[in-house]
């Protein structure tokens, strides 16, 4: 983990150095200049493993200027950030009354740029916006631009342990938390401050440090101090730290004998240690709670509610204006469908909730699956404050091997569900300490695109997608370095490229829904983990909830869980309109159906197929989809960086290699039930079901055992 973080902090140091070297050489006739650049590349040979384009530097791929722009009025961050990289006139930060928080303007006067804000953080993103429009050519002396966050609380949350692991992190070690005595803390500050600048890059102001399955210890005292050191790195880019807390501390931190939110002494402990993190983080941001959830202690221990739980500690933060985001992730193993129980649970406390208490839900009723309906708590609940969580780590997408930009999904959501019913945005990040931070380069779209839908959720994925692979992928002198043919390759070239680097990211989420679970299936991984198929997977012993069977429910009619009145009765916790739409085979959309319906094999689709020849089809596509990616990307080798290029289509073919498996795996165990032909226009499966059954991939296949997976 040292390694990985070193070889980060030293492609970083060691960038300058070559853009020195090749500013140098821009004044010169361009074959003299290709020889020193060859020359160049020999010189530095020695470094180009740590050097190359590896990811390190996200989307921030900035030249620094020659000569320090400049840059006066307001001092703080946003002035140095400017000063380092800006290549322009003279900029102006000034503070104006009058703007929302955060909120910043930018206009063109004269030679003049002046950026104004009421606050630090709104020059700060003030000036990262302006340093954007530089890197992707759209800096003009015209500029008039009024900005202003749509959510005031932008969060990731990371879920990281104090042991260094990530659960459910792909990307290395957790870039927060180690063991002790390993750290230098020069490292240490720069891993944070290059991960303050992308955060405040992109707008988000909030990050938890530690995993929602909260260990208790870090609420001892020795990891306050640590979260301080934390937070005294990420303030001067506006982000504020809150922490997971473990609903049972006061026991076993406290040695108190209960957590009963409604004792006096849990209260007074609980209100005691929140002065005490305020002693040392004065700006310190609130508690997330995952209470009463997969076995985490919780109000119900106690026989209290989520609303005495969350209130309680809520009373402990007010004082401070900390806030507590209290999870709505809970389901009961005796519960007939998942789906329903975040309703049963939170309905009837509608309305009960402190003033700074937040309801966090994730997007849709199950868990991050590829595709969801919302959840219906989003319409249903109307005097709670609630907010989103998204997953950015892709636990249940290919983790960081499969190419999959989540804008989309994020999209849909919000086509169901209005942006101004919620109070923030929480995005479960996809950080390591990886040296490209995500263990995907296009990982890293989805770090980008969760900051730039929280700051402005009506931003289209397309947009954003735009941004990001202009600033990722963009021309700079830097590719043709490391391009193997030496090619420039001008602007308006690599756009025309980029335009199908766009699409292909725009078609990558559906292309995973189609080839791992298309027409509304859910929940089919393996057991022991969720990146690949195991629709069979039921041992005995295990709670039926915790099986694929339990989702697709497949037999000899047909496949699908019965969630309509005459089902579990799901449909009724949606709002009057799509519950009958849902309701109706007939009407149910069809990307949801098997959500809804337990869909008969020979049902008719729109299609005018079966529902068997249909779901044959979309598995087919989804695996032609995934190659088509490689393809795409193979045309794309010219304009890439080599190391982006070949990590980006190893990746590739790993994921069109999964594709197929998906759907090997899934037709021919359904094939059992529905007894009925792969239909003649599809790609028939190339593997064998006992075989596959036989087979239990080994973890190290798409991840190193030691990163993430503490389950
Ligand atoms: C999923 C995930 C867990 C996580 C949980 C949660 O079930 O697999 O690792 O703890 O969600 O969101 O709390």
């Amino acid at each position: 983990m040292q390694t990985e973080l070193s070889q980060r902090v030293m492609s970083q140091r060691v960038r300058p150095f070559v853009l020195q070297a090749e500013r140098m050489t821009k004044t010169i006739n361009m074959t003299t200049k290709r020889f020193l650049l060859t020359a160049l590349i020999l010189l530095v040979a020695g470094w180009s493993s740590v050097y190359g384009e590896d990811g390190s530097q996200l989307w921030l791929r900035m030249e620094k200027a020659e000569t320090a722009a400049s840059v006066t009025g307001v001092k703080g961050t946003a002035m140095s950030e400017l000063q380092t990289y800006w290549q322009g006139g003279p900029v102006v930060l000034k503070r104006q009354k009058g703007l929302a928080k955060d909120a910043y303007t930018i206009k063109s006067q004269g030679t003049k740029t002046v950026i104004a804000a009421s606050n630090d953080a709104g020059l700060l993103y003030g000036a990262y916006h302006l340093l954007r429009l530089q890197q992707t050519g759209e800096a003009s002396n015209q500029l008039d631009i009024k900005e202003a966050p749509y959510y005031d609380l932008r969060i990731l949350n990371h879920w990281d342990n104090p042991n260094g692991t990530v659960e459910r992190g792909f990307a290395g070690h957790s870039i927060f938390w180690r063991e002790e005595g390993k750290v230098d803390s020069e490292q240490f500050a720069a891993a944070m401050q290059s991960y303050a600048r992308a955060n405040a890059s992109v707008g988000i102001n909030g990050t938890v440090l530690n995993n929602v399955n909260a260990k208790p210890e870090m609420l001892a005292t020795a990891s306050l101090q640590k979260t301080k050191e934390i937070a005294d790195l990420l303030r001067p880019y506006g982000i504020r730290v809150y922490l997971s807390i473990n609903f049972a501390s006061p026991i076993k931190v406290g040695g108190l004998q209960t957590a009963d939110p409604l004792n006096k002494e849990v209260i007074a402990w609980w209100k005691e240690k929140v002065n005490e993190i305020y002693r040392m983080i004065p700006d310190f941001g609130g508690f997330l709670v995952k209470a009463n959830s997969e076995g985490e202690p919780g109000p119900q221990d106690f026989g209290r509610t989520h609303a005495d739980g969350a209130n309680m500690l809520a009373a402990a933060l007010k004082p401070h204006n900390g806030i507590v985001m209290w999870r709505a992730f809970v389901y009961a193993p005796q519960s007939p469908d998942r789906a329903n129980q975040a309703y049963l649970e939170f309905m009837p406390l509608d309305g009960q909730f402190a003033d700074n208490v937040i309801i966090q839900i994730k997007n849709g009723p199950i868990d991050f699956q590829p595709r969801e309906p919302y959840s219906p708590l989003f319409t249903a609940m109307q005097k709670t404050q609630m907010m989103v969580e998204f997953q950015l780590t892709q636990e249940y997408l290919g983790a960081a091997n499969h190419l999959v930009y989540l804008a989309p999904m994020w999209q849909e959501f919000f086509s169901f569900v209005n942006p101004g019913s919620l109070r923030a945005m929480a995005g479960v990040a996809n950080i390591g300490d990886d040296i490209n931070w995500c263990g995907h380069h296009f990982a890293q779209a989805n770090w980008y695109a969760f900051g730039r839908a929280a700051w402005n959720p009506s931003l289209t994925p397309k947009e954003i997608a735009e941004e990001w692979a202009n600033m990722t992928f963009g021309y700079n002198e830097q590719c043709t370095m490391n391009n193997e043919q030496g090619t420039a390759v001008a602007n308006s070239q690599f756009s025309v490229l980029s335009s199908q680097l766009v699409k292909l990211m725009l078609d990558s989420r559906e292309a995973c829904v189609n080839y791992m679970m298309p027409l509304g299936i859910h929940h089919i991984f393996a057991g022991t983990h969720h990146y690949g198929p195991e629709p069979w997977y039921a041992p005995k012993g295990v709670r039926a909830d915790w099986t694929p069977p339990y989702y697709h429910k497949a037999d000899a009619v047909g496949m699908g869980f019965d969630r309509t009145v005459n089902g579990s009765g799901n449909v009724k916790q949606y709002p009057e309109a799509l519950y009958k739409l849902y309701n109706d085979i007939n009407t149910c959309p069809e990307n949801l159906l098997t959500w809804f319906h337990h869909v008969p094999w020979d049902h008719q689709m729109k299609s005018g197929r079966t529902f068997w020849d249909e779901l044959c089809h979309k598995y087919d596509e989804g695996v032609h989809q995934a190659r088509h990616f490689l393809t795409v990307w193979d045309s794309m080798q010219p304009y890439v960086d080599a190391q982006r290029f070949q990590e980006v289509q190893r990746k590739l073919r790993i994921q069109a290699r999964d594709a197929e498996w998906w759907r090997d795996a899934c037709l021919l165990y359904f094939q059992t039930f529905s007894k009925r032909p792969i239909p003649q226009d599809v790609e028939h499966p190339i593997h064998n079901l006992d075989e596959m059954m036989q087979f239990h991939i080994p973890i190290t296949m798409y991840e190193n055992p030691e990163r993430g997976f503490t389950k």
